[in-house]
């Protein structure tokens, strides 16, 4: 069973409101980027499709992939506007690569280069789900009841807690699965755009354009995504308290 990992690293993270781009900045003495990479890299994954924004190919593979010894990324390259666009960057790198040498590639996990705290236990239970299910998204369960609002900021309904899942990376499917649905996705955008679908994940994806039903894997609450300058610092304690070697 061959599982590859597309690596999201694209984007400029506006919300952190840094100058320098959220992926680069040190969380501790690492940049932000290496953390998923390493547990990647450290998985049953064999092979790491890394996805930048354009024009940082060459500064990436230098500072990051070579300079710590990742051997896993087979390749590295530019991404798109939106997080879809580079998951589709990513994974025509992975078919070219997979024809270019005989390949056969089962499973693929698409992480955010923004979530550092993705463990062994949350790699394992994603794989053992997916073989019985091509298709999982890792979440939690949400504390806070959530409300659902209409236009005018008055409450529509209140849908119950216990069904709330917060929704996480990995997301991982059949390789085939994704492929297809996020080439379909490339050739339908305009027309879900039209009728005001905005695709925010993964799962959404294979939801909107594929008949499969997703499962839900459990992720950890601790498997935050870094996106505004106080995360940095939820990240920093989480760190020190961590006793699963993240790093
Ligand atoms: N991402 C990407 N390509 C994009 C946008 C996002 O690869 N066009 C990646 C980011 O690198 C990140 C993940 O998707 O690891 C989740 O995105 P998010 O946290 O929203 O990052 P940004 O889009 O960079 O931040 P913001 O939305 O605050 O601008
Ligand atoms: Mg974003």
């Amino acid at each position: 069973m061959t599982s590859i990992a597309i690596l999201l690293a694209a984007g400029s993270g506006t919300r952190m409101k840094s100058i320098e781009k959220k992926q680069y900045m040190l969380l501790k003495d690492r940049p932000i980027l290496y953390y998923a990479l390493k547990a990647l890299e450290d998985s049953y994954v064999s092979g790491i499709f890394l996805v930048v924004n354009a024009g940082d190919e060459d500064l990436v593979r230098r500072d990051y992939v070579e300079k710590y010894g990742f051997t896993k990324v087979m390749d590295i390259v530019a991404g798109g506007n939106e997080r879809y666009h580079s998951v589709l960057r990513g994974l025509e790198a992975a078919e070219n690569y997979r024809t270019a040498h005989s390949l056969t590639f089962d499973r693929v996990l698409i992480q955010d280069s923004a979530r550092p705290f993705l463990t062994k236990d949350i790699l394992q239970r994603v794989s053992d789900t997916l073989d019985t299910h091509p298709a999982c998204v890792v979440g939690m369960p949400v504390k806070d009841t959530i409300k659902i609002a209409d236009e005018n900021g008055m409450v529509d309904h209140t849908p119950n807690r216990n069904l709330v899942w917060a929704v996480q990376t990995p997301q991982a499917f059949s390789y085939d699965l994704a492929l297809s649905a996020y080439r379909k996705l490339g050739e339908r955008e305009q027309e879900l755009l039209d009728q005001g679908i905005v695709i925010t994940d993964d799962a959404m994806v294979v939801e909107t354009l594929t008949d499969t039903r997703i499962r839900l894997v459990q992720g950890s609450y601790e498997n935050i995504k870094i996106t505004t300058p106080e995360d940095l610092i939820t990240a920093e304690k989480i760190l020190d308290s961590s006793k699963n070697g993240l790093i």
